[in-house]
C-alpha cells in the first residue's frame, strides 16, 4: 500500500502489521501522525456535535468543534440544523465566544463583522468606507459550512462533500444501533448540557477501545463489580461481537450474567415470544413496560429477537464516539444509564472528552431523577468507571513517547475470526443482525477492524470496501 511517508522515511503503513495484528505504539503521540489524521480522517469523518434537543427553539446554538476546528451548531427558524465554521472571515477571529444561547446574529468581537444563524455575512461597521473590500462578493464573505445530518436526533457533521451519507456511513451498526437510541416514538432528550474536560491522552485510546474491548472491564473496572454493578465472574464478557465500517458494539448473551443464576427465568424466557420477554422479563434498560409497548412500532421483528436475546450495550462510532446503553446500580436500586461520548482531538496527546447523558422523552421525572443519578454515579468525569478508564489512557500515551516506547507495538492477536457457528437461541434460524459477527468470548476482531478503518483513511482510500479482518 502507498500512503504518507514520514519524516523519518517510514512508510506510514509500515507502522500497522497485518500479518502479525500489531500497530505501532508510535502512532498514538507522533505529532506527524496526528497532523495527518486532522488532514485525511477527521476533515471527512461524520462525527457527533450535539443532540438536537440541546437547541429545541429557533436560533438556539451550541459551540462544539470537528477536530481542531470550532463550530456552531445552530437552529434556523424552519428548524433546519446548521454547523458553521465559528472563524471569521476577515482575519479568524472566533465569531462565538460563548458555549450556547440564543442568537439571531453573531458579531465578531475583533471589528465587528456580522453573520446569521447559516453564517451569512450581515454587514459590517462603517459599510460606507466598504472595509471588507472592492472585490469580494457578499457570499465569499460567509462563515464555511459543514454538511449535517441527524441520527435519533444526535447531530452530525462532516466537511468532505464526497461522504456517503451518515445512514450508509453508519450501515450494518444502525440496526444495533436503533435498540438503544431509537425505539420509542417521542425519542430521547438530553439530561441537561453535556459534561465537558480535558484527558491529557490521545484520542484513539478511548477511540479504539470503543469498538470492543470487553475484556478490559473483567479487571480495570472490577470495582463495580464488587459493588454490585455487574457480574463478578466472566459471564458478562459473552456475546456476540458486532463490527461493520470500523463501528463495533458488544451484545451480551441473556442467558448467561445476572440471567444465569434463574434459571427460572430463563427458562420461562424461552417460551416466550421475543417482544412478550422485553415486556415481561427484560424490560431494555431506559424503558418503562407501558413505553416498551413502542417497541412493536418502532422496530422490525428481527430487531425484537436480536433485543430479546442479544441487547446491545456498549459500543462506538469509527472513529472516536462512544454509546451506552445499560443498568447500573445506585443507593437507591438499578438503574438505567443511556449515554453517548466524543473524543475530540486536541492535540497529539489531549483530547476533550464530551459526555451526553439521555433519557426518553416520554419516561415520568421520578424515572428520569434516577437516571439521572445512575449516570453521574457511573460515567463521565463524576463516575465510578470511567474514572478508571481516565488513569489509563494517559499512562497509554506517555509510554508512546520514550525510545522505547515508540518502538513498541499494541497487540490485536486474540481474533475469532468470522463465519463462527452462533450457538443458542439462534440454532433453529438465521442471526437476523447484520454486520461482520464475532460470537462467543469478546476478542479483539472489531478493535481491529477499527485499526483498518483507520489505516484506510490515513492511506487516502476512506470510501472504498468494509475494511475487516
Ligand atoms: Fe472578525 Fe475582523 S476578525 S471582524
Ligand atoms: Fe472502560
Amino acid at each position: 500500500a502507498t500512503g504518507p511517508i514520514l519524516s523519518d522515511g517510514t512508510p506510514l503503513a509500515d507502522l500497522i502489521d497485518l500479518e502479525r495484528h500489531e500497530v505501532s505504539l508510535r502512532l498514538l503521540t507522533d505529532p506527524e501522525v496526528f497532523r495527518l489524521e486532522l488532514d485525511r480522517l477527521f476533515s471527512r469523518v461524520w462525527t457527533v456535535l450535539a443532540h438536537e434537543t440541546e437547541i429545541p427553539n429557533a436560533f438556539d446554538y451550541v459551540a462544539r468543534d470537528i477536530g481542531l476546528d470550532p463550530v456552531i451548531v445552530t437552529r434556523s427558524r424552519d428548524g433546519s440544523i446548521n454547523v458553521v465554521h465559528n472563524v471569521c472571515s476577515h482575519r479568524g477571529m472566533q465569531v462565538c465566544r460563548a458555549e450556547a444561547g440564543n442568537e439571531k446574529q453573531f458579531k465578531c468581537p475583533y471589528h465587528g463583522w456580522s453573520f446569521n444563524e447559516q453564517g451569512r455575512f450581515m454587514g459590517s461597521p462603517v459599510a460606507r468606507e466598504n472595509m471588507h473590500g472592492e472585490f469580494r462578493a457578499k457570499e465569499e464573505l460567509a462563515l464555511k459550512k459543514a454538511r449535517v445530518q441527524t441520527y435519533a436526533g444526535f447531530v452530525f457533521a462532516t466537511w468532505d462533500q464526497e461522504a456517503p451519507p451518515l445512514e450508509e456511513y453508519l450501515g450494518e451498526i444502525k440496526f444495533y444501533l436503533d435498540l438503544m437510541f431509537d425505539r420509542t416514538e417521542s425519542g430521547l432528550e438530553v439530561l441537561g448540557p453535556p459534561q465537558r474536560f480535558v484527558i491529557p491522552a490521545n484520542w484513539k485510546c478511548p477511540g479504539e477501545q470503543h469498538a470492543g474491548d470487553g475484556y478490559h472491564a473483567m479487571t480495570l473496572h472490577r470495582s463495580i463489580n464488587e459493588l454490585g454493578g455487574s457480574e463478578s465472574d466472566d459471564s458478562s464478557m459473552y456475546g456476540i461481537d458486532v463490527s461493520a465500517n470500523g463501528h463495533g458494539l458488544r451484545l451480551i448473551d441473556r442467558r448467561k450474567g445476572k440471567w444465569k443464576n434463574n434459571r427460572e427465568a430463563v427458562l420461562k424466557a424461552q417460551t416466550l415470544p421475543p417482544f412478550e420477554k422485553l415486556r415481561t422479563i427484560m424490560l431494555p434498560p431506559g424503558l418503562t413496560p407501558e413505553m416498551a409497548e413502542e417497541l412493536k412500532d418502532k422496530l422490525t421483528e428481527d430487531q425484537i429477537r436480536v433485543l430479546a436475546d442479544y441487547p446491545p450495550s456498549v459500543g462506538g462510532l469509527f472513529p472516536n464516539m462512544g454509546t451506552f446503553c445499560f443498568e447500573f446500580p445506585t443507593p437507591m436500586g438499578m438503574a438505567a444509564i443511556i449515554s453517548w461520548h466524543s473524543f475530540v482531538p486536541k492535540g497529539p496527546d489531549e483530547f476533550e472528552f464530551v459526555n451526553w447523558f439521555l433519557v426518553e422523552k416520554d419516561a415520568p421525572q421520578e424515572f428520569k431523577d434516577l437516571m439521572r443519578r445512575a449516570a453521574t454515579l457511573g460515567l463521565g468525569t463524576t463516575g465510578f468507571v470511567e474514572t478508571d478508564d481516565a488513569d489509563t489512557w494517559p499512562m497509554m500515551t506517555e509510554a508512546s513517547k520514550g525510545f522505547m516506547g515508540r518502538r513498541g507495538t499494541i497487540k490485536y492477536g486474540a481474533l475469532t475470526g468470522e463465519d463462527q457457528p452462533l450457538t443458542g437461541y439462534w440454532d433453529k434460524g438465521e442471526f437476523p443482525g447484520g454486520g461482520h459477527l464475532y460470537p462467543g468470548f469478546t476478542k479483539d476482531d472489531s478493535q481491529w477492524n477499527w485499526w483498518l478503518r483507520w489505516r484506510d483513511f490515513m492511506l487516502g482510500e476512506p470510501w472504498g470496501p468494509d475494511a475487516h479482518h
